[in-house]
C-alpha cells in the first residue's frame, strides 16, 4: 500500500445531553461510508468521531438529572458507542474532550496563543441573566434588556476574559477561501460564509468564561475555563497527538480530507477553525463539508420539539443495511431531507427486497435448477451480454467519482440503475426458455455466468455502504476467494470462477407489508431507554413509595385551554386535543373517547403533565397527559380534573 495514499475524515463531536438520534446517526454513517470506501481503494485511512462533553449546556442536563456531569455523560457515552457498534461504524478513535489526553493538548494549545499574542486578557461587556447564567449580544436580546430564554430583566455586567484576535486573520481567511474552492462544500456554503461573517468584519472571540466551571481550565489562569469551541474544535488535532512527543498520527494524517459537519456549524469549522490551525501554523483541512439535516415533520429534530426519530427501532426491525442505505440513499449529500417511515419502506421493498434480492434470489436458483448449483461457464459473449458487461467495468470509476464528491446518493444511483440492467437482461435473455428441453443450454451458460459476475461487481461496490449485505451474498454465490471481493478484483470481468457452488440463502430482503409496518412503526416506542425504564421502575398503583417535595418539582403541570379537540381515525380510545399554553401549542392524545363528546370539550381548561416525554401514538405525536380521575370497578367513571374557575392558560400548578 502505497503511503501516500492516506485520508483522514472526522465527524463533529456530539454533544452528549442526551440520546443520539438518527441524525447524528446521518452524519455517522456517511464518514463511516467514505473512510471504508477510500480503504477498498487502497488508502490508509482513519477516521474519527467522538463526544463533545464540556460546556453549560451539559452541565444543566446533568444537574437536570441530578447527576454529576461526567457521570450523566459516560452513561451516554457508553450508549453511544453501543450505537455506533450496531450501525458497524469502525471508527479508529473516539476521543471525548474530557479525556485527560485532550485536556492536556487543549491547555497547550491555549497557552502557545497566548504566548505568542493571538490571545489576550481584557473585558466582556454584555446583558447578562442571572438565572441563566448568560451573556447576550445587543442583537440577541430581547426589547426593554429582556433575556431572550426566559423573559426576565438582564443586567449590564463586565466579565473578565480572554480574547481570540480574529480580527487579525479576516484578510488572510478571506483571501484563502477565495483561491480554495474546494475547501468549503457545497459551494453556497462558501458565499454564505464570505457574505454573511467575513465581509461584515470579524470581532475577536471571547474564549474564556468564568460563568461556569464545566470545562478545560486556562492553566495559567484556572478561574477562566477555555470556551467550549476551542476545546472542541482542537479535538481534531488533538486525537492524533498534536503536541506530544507521539504525533505520528498527526505527522500521517493531517491536514484532514474532509471533515464532515452539519449546516449549522459550518461557521465554527470554516472560520473559527481555519484561523485557530492557521495561528498555531498549521495546514487547513482540504475540505469541510456541510451536509443537511434530517428533518422529521418538515423540521430539525430536537428533544423539546417531541419529533426525535431514533435507529435503534428500526434497525431492530429491518436490520443495520437498510438503515444505512437509507441514509445515504435518500437525500443528496448537502440538502435537507424529511425522515417518514413511509420512504424508508418503499426504499427496503422497491430497491433491497425486488431490484437486488430478486436479482441474486433469481440467479442462484437458476444456477441451481439448471447447472445443480455449480457456476457454469461463459460460452462467447453476444452483443446483449457485451453491452452489460461494459456498463460493470464502467461503474467503479462512476462510483469512484460521485463518492470522491461525496454524493452517496448518486454512487447508489449508478449501482441501482446496473442493478436494474441486471434485471432487465433477465427478461430479455429469457434462461427460463434457453433452459428448457429445446432450448440453449450453452448460451444458458453464458447468461447465468455473466448475471453471477455481475452480480460480484455490485456486491463489492455495495460494501462501503451496506456492511452486512455483502457477506450475505458471497455465501450464496459460494465466492470464498478475499482476492475477488477487491477493489482491484473489478478491474477485469470474468474473476468469479466456474464451478464454484452457489447456495439458495434466506432472502436478502424479505418484502415487506407496508401497511402492517406502519401501523408496527407508529407503535415503535420513541422515548429514549433512560425514560422507558423509569417508567418500568415505577411500582403499581397500589403501595406508592413516599415522595418529596423535589420528586413532585419535577413535575410540569399546567393548566391548558382546549382549543379543539377530535376523534382520532379508526380509534374508539383516542381524542386529540390541541392545547395551548399560553405562548406554546401542544397535541395530546387521550385515551378517553369513551367518556367525552370532543365537542364539549372545546374552550375548557384541563391540567396538563407537560414534560412527560412525547410519544408517537397511532402517527401522531403526544406532548403531554391530561390528567383525569377514574373510579376503580366502574367502567363508566372518568373525570377530566379542570380548574375551580378560569385562569391564564400556561398556568403552573403547585
Ligand atoms: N458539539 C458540537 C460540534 C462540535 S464539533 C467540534 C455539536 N454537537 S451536536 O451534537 O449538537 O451536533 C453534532 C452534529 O450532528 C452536527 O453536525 C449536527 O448538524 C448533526 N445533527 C444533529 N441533528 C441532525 C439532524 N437531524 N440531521 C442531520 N444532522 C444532524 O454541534
Amino acid at each position: 500500500m502505497a503511503a501516500d495514499k492516506t485520508f483522514y475524515v472526522t465527524t463533529p463531536i456530539y454533544y452528549p445531553s442526551g440520546r443520539m438520534h438518527i441524525g447524528h446517526t446521518y452524519t455517522t454513517v456517511a464518514a463511516d461510508t467514505i473512510a471504508r470506501f477510500k480503504k477498498l481503494t487502497g488508502y490508509r485511512t482513519y477516521f474519527l468521531t467522538g463526544t463533545d462533553e464540556h460546556g453549560q449546556k451539559i452541565e444543566r442536563s446533568a444537574q437536570a438529572a441530578g447527576m454529576e456531569p461526567k457521570v450523566f455523560i459516560d452513561g451516554i457515552v457508553e450508549e453511544t458507542k453501543q450505537l455506533w457498534q450496531l450501525m458497524d461504524i469502525q471508527y479508529d478513535d473516539f476521543i471525548r474532550t474530557t479525556d485527560e489526553r485532550h485536556i492536556k493538548a487543549v491547555q497547550a494549545i491555549f497557552t502557545q496563543l497566548y504566548n505568542q499574542g493571538d490571545i489576550y486578557k481584557s473585558e466582556y461587556e454584555g446583558q447578562y441573566c442571572t438565572p441563566c447564567e448568560a451573556f447576550w449580544t445587543p442583537t440577541q436580546i430581547k426589547e426593554g434588556n429582556l433575556c431572550p430564554d426566559c423573559g426576565r430583566p438582564t443586567e449590564l455586567v463586565k466579565e473578565e476574559s480572554y480574547f481570540f484576535r480574529m480580527s487579525k486573520y479576516q484578510d488572510w481567511l478571506i483571501e484563502y477561501i477565495e483561491q480554495h474552492p474546494e475547501f468549503i462544500q457545497p459551494p453556497s456554503r462558501a458565499n454564505e460564509m464570505l457574505q454573511n461573517f467575513l465581509r461584515p468584519g470579524l470581532q475577536d472571540l471571547s474564549v474564556s468564561r468564568t460563568s461556569f466551571k464545566w470545562g478545560v481550565p486556562v492553566p495559567f489562569d484556572p478561574k477562566h475555563v477555555i470556551y467550549v469551541w476551542i476545546d472542541a474544535l482542537s479535538n481534531y488535532i488533538t486525537a492524533l497527538g498534536y503536541t506530544t512527543e507521539q504525533d505520528e498520527l498527526m505527522k500521517t494524517f493531517w491536514p484532514a480530507n474532509v471533515q464532515l459537519v452539519g449546516k449549522e456549524i459550518v461557521r465554527f469549522h470554516t472560520i473559527y477553525w481555519p484561523i485557530l490551525l492557521h495561528a498555531l501554523g498549521l495546514p487547513l483541512p482540504k475540505q469541510v463539508f456541510g451536509h443537511g439535516w434530517l428533518q422529521f415533520g418538515g423540521d430539525k429534530m430536537g428533544k423539546s420539539k417531541g419529533n426525535v426519530v431514533y435507529s435503534q427501532p428500526i434497525v431492530a426491525r429491518y436490520g443495520t443495511d437498510a438503515l444505512r442505505y437509507y441514509l445515504m440513499r435518500e437525500m443528496p449529500f448537502g440538502a435537507d431531507g424529511n425522515y417518514t417511515n413511509e420512504a424508508l419502506l418503499t426504499r427496503i421493498n422497491a430497491d433491497l427486497a425486488n431490484d437486488l434480492g430478486n436479482l441474486v434470489s433469481r440467479t442462484v436458483a437458476m444456477i441451481e435448477k439448471y447447472f445443480g448449483g455449480s457456476v457454469p461457464s461463459p460460452e462467447a459473449y453476444q452483443q446483449v451480454d457485451q453491452e452489460l458487461i461494459d456498463k460493470l467495468i464502467a461503474l467503479p470509476g462512476k462510483v469512484e467519482h460521485q463518492m470522491d464528491a461525496l454524493q452517496f446518493s448518486q454512487a447508489l444511483q449508478e449501482i441501482w440503475r446496473v442493478i436494474g440492467e441486471c434485471n432487465r437482461y433477465i427478461d430479455v435473455t429469457q434462461p427460463w426458455v434457453l433452459g428448457r428441453e429445446d432450448g440453449d443450454k450453452a448460451r444458458l451458460q453464458t447468461v447465468l455466468y455473466v448475471l453471477a459476475e455481475s452480480i460480484r461487481f455490485v456486491t463489492i461496490l455495495i460494501s462501503p455502504i451496506m456492511t452486512r449485505t455483502p457477506e450475505r451474498i458471497y455465501a450464496q454465490l459460494g465466492l470464498k476467494d478475499q482476492q475477488l471481493m477487491t477493489w482491484e478484483s473489478l478491474q477485469s470481468f470474468g474473476g468469479l470462477k466456474a464451478g464454484t457452488l452457489v447456495h439458495k440463502g434466506e432472502a436478502l430482503f424479505p418484502r415487506l407489508d407496508i401497511k402492517a409496518e406502519l401501523d408496527a412503526l407508529d407503535r415503535e416506542e420513541t422515548l429514549p431507554k433512560a425514560a422507558q425504564s423509569a417508567a418500568q421502575a415505577e411500582p403499581a398503583a397500589q403501595g406508592k413509595p413516599v415522595i418529596s417535595i423535589d420528586d413532585f418539582d419535577k413535575l410540569d403541570l399546567r393548566i391548558a385551554t382546549v382549543l379543539s379537540c377530535e376523534r382520532v381515525e379508526k380509534s374508539d380510545k383516542l381524542l386529540k386535543f390541541t392545547l395551548s399554553l399560553g405562548e406554546e401549542t401542544r397535541t395530546v392524545l387521550s385515551g378517553i373517547a369513551a367518556y367525552y363528546q370532543p365537542e364539549i370539550l372545546v374552550g375548557k381548561q384541563v391540567v396538563l403533565l407537560a414534560n412527560l416525554a412525547p410519544r408517537k401514538i397511532r402517527g401522531i405525536m403526544s406532548e403531554g397527559m391530561i390528567l383525569s380521575a377514574a373510579q376503580e370497578g366502574d367502567d363508566n367513571a372518568l373525570r377530566i380534573l379542570m380548574p375551580e374557575g378560569d385562569i391564564a392558560p400556561g398556568a403552573g400548578i403547585s
